[in-house]
């Protein structure tokens, strides 16, 4: 059996890394492309590898002259790699080749076991293909999976709106090919494509004109859960580092967002699991060319639709700025108003990160009063420390501990001239917002600053939005000095307008997270190496009795689940805490069957 490595383009889109270097000789953790493919044929004992190669061809021929581990090495010259596509590279290497073959693509990394079904059905031309994830993109088919014949090849022009997924495969670009087919049939088909579509054109399409001649006697083969990546571009890179890794959370723990591209459970992250509602997708995916293509508006008009949320005369547009997620704000505040400012940790770490030590004062809430806020305490820290700015946030984040209304105006009429941030992200889902809220109180406290991310409990984190409001005009004057003129995408801005035709189902969804949050909170309770702290909000800070690191860890690896470690906020850096998220019932009860699992090995 031989083989066929095409590696001759010039892979552009992964620039600047093949400025110097074909793409199959790109590394991925320690490894060229190349290297991880010619292991896998080396495993099926082929006995020549043919690679066709143009771009950078030195690179190659350099690295591995004429043979690989006991593999004779036929390098096939196409100069005009350039100008020309894989499909010439192919008819330039198939002129070498008068046995079985393997064909690949020189810029897939895949798991060798992959090759496998090939002793299995020696004599069945095949089609490596896998189910169809949304980051895939290009050309996808079809097949029956009686006889597992590919019945359709659809091309990215010809998947419509309503082009259905869900039996779609994705063509893996390798291939096992019998002598006998690539004679009699596949070679004529490729002449004859050649000398009709040109040399520019994709071999994947020379799938379509089997079918349509009726000549394809290609079967698809499902390589399941056996793991493969096309490297087209820095992204790609990644995940498939990302797959291929000893030590997946690793690279995941270096990233803050984007997880959509990756297949695990998200505790560490906070979102409402049960909004938006799937009427507000279905509208704003008839309305999505329009905002793409349009500018948003501006702050005014923006802060004039969120107005609209709340009946509250002082939720007014005067009062309110509008920030790309609260984290805009959070930075902007520290740069334009902070001289010192006081902190309660554990805390959301934005409001400390970026200032200098010396403009924070730190107030530390006690773990044995179960993380509370003593407000005589925090008071006379705030004064002592001579703080210009005073942070709560109500309920907090990592802990979930809320401190009542009566508290805060108590420590409001104790602070007058200091600017008190409450930090209302997680206020509904406290479910009593007039026993927590001081929104309303602005005017009465104008050195009040309330500080609120939609993220969360809207479960729009990709949207980014948040607000600030507050009546002290010096502080909304020094922020929007900061702004652009536009801060706030146009999907942005239609979530703030139509939020109101979807009150009552976010309220429904909020609900829902609230009895998710109470059953999490009775299971967590049973598992014997926490001690979960009872939140407020729509996450749990826990202690494990153990390694945090460890317990993260082994949900990763094993279950695929991802939590946080809580080591890098102060207090805890020597302690071992983890924030776990509330999310759907059916997936909180996942996490504790895992959770119980790692007991049971205990
Ligand atoms: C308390 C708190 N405030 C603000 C933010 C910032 O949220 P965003 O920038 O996504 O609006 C977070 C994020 O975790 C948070 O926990």
């Amino acid at each position: 059996m031989k083989a066929i490595i095409l590696a001759a383009g010039m892979g552009k889109r992964l620039l600047p890394l093949t400025k110097d270097r074909p793409k199959p000789m790109v590394e991925l953790l320690g490894k060229t492309l190349l290297e991880n493919t010619m292991d896998a044929l080396i495993r099926k004992k082929v006995s020549e590898i043919i690679i066709v190669v143009g771009y950078c061809k030195d690179k190659i021929i350099g690295a591995f002259g004429d043979s690989y581990k006991g593999a004779k090495i036929t390098y096939v010259h196409n100069d005009d790699y350039y100008k020309t596509n894989n499909v010439y590279s192919l008819k330039l290497g198939l002129e070498k080749v008068n046995d079985d073959l393997i064909l690949c693509e020189g810029d897939v990394i895949f798991e060798p076991e992959i090759l496998d079904a090939i002793d299995e059905d020696a004599a069945k031309n095949l089609a490596f293909v896998s189910k169809y994830k949304s980051y895939m993109s290009g050309t996808v088919i079809k097949y029956d999976k009686s006889t597992k014949r590919i019945t359709e090849l659809v091309t990215k022009a010809n998947q419509g709106k309503s082009f259905d997924y869900s039996d779609a495969y994705k063509t893996i670009n390798v291939y096992y090919l019998t002598d006998k087919f690539i004679q009699e049939k596949f070679k004529p088909v490729l002449e004859l494509y050649l000398s009709t579509e040109g040399t520019s054109a994709y071999y994947e399409l020379l799938l379509g004109v089997l079918l349509y001649m009726n000549k394809q006697d290609l079967y698809a083969c499902d390589v399941g859960d056996i793991k493969w990546f096309e490297v087209d571009d820095i992204n790609d890179l990644e995940m498939s580092e990302n797959a291929f890794s000893d030590n997946k959370l690793r690279s995941i723990d270096r990233l803050h967002g984007g997880y959509w591209r990756y297949d695990f459970l998200d505790f560490s992250y906070i979102y409402n699991s049960y909004s938006p509602s799937k009427i507000f997708y279905s509208k704003l995916s008839y309305d999505l060319p329009r905002l793409i293509g349009n500018y948003p508006s501006g702050q005014e008009k923006i802060c004039k639709l969120l107005s609209t949320w709340h009946t509250e005369d002082t939720f007014n547009p005067d009062n309110l700025i509008v920030g790309n997620g609260a984290s805009e704000l959070i930075r902007i505040i520290n740069k334009a108003i902070v001289e010192k400012i006081t902190i309660p940790i554990p805390t959301f770490n934005e409001y400390e990160n970026k200032l200098a030590e010396d403009k924070i004062n730190y107030f530390k809430l006690p773990a044995d009063a179960g993380f509370r806020l003593i407000k005589e305490d925090f008071v006379k820290s705030v004064k002592d420390s001579k703080s210009n700015v005073a942070l709560i946030i109500n309920p907090n984040n990592p802990t979930g501990v809320a401190v009542d209304r009566q508290d805060l105006i108590w420590i409001l009429e104790q602070l007058k001239g200091v600017n008190v941030i409450v930090d209302e992200s997680f206020i509904d889902s406290t479910g009593e917002r007039d026993k927590y809220s001081v929104q309303d109180l602005i005017n009465k406290y104008p050195s009040l600053v309330i500080i609120r991310s939609l993220s969360k409990e809207f479960g729009i984190a990709g949207l980014r939005i948040g607000y600030l409001l507050t009546g002290n005009k010096p502080v909304k004057d020094k922020i929007k000095e900061y702004l652009p003129i536009w801060n706030i995408n146009s999907i942005a801005e239609y979530f703030i307008e139509h939020f109101c035709d979807y009150k009552d189902s976010y309220n429904e969804s909020m609900k829902n997270m609230i009895e998710s949050r109470d059953e999490l909170y009775r299971d967590l309770k049973n598992i014997s190496y926490l001690e979960v702290i009872p939140s407020s909000a729509i996450f749990f800070l826990c202690k494990v009795k153990g390694s945090a690191k460890e317990l993260k860890q082994k949900l990763f690896d094993k279950f695929n689940i991802l939590i946080k470690d809580c080591s890098n906020k102060k207090p805890l850096e020597n302690e071992d805490y983890v924030r776990i998220s509330v999310k759907t019932a059916e997936d909180n009860k996942k996490l504790i069957t895992a959770l119980k699992q790692i007991e049971l090995e205990k």
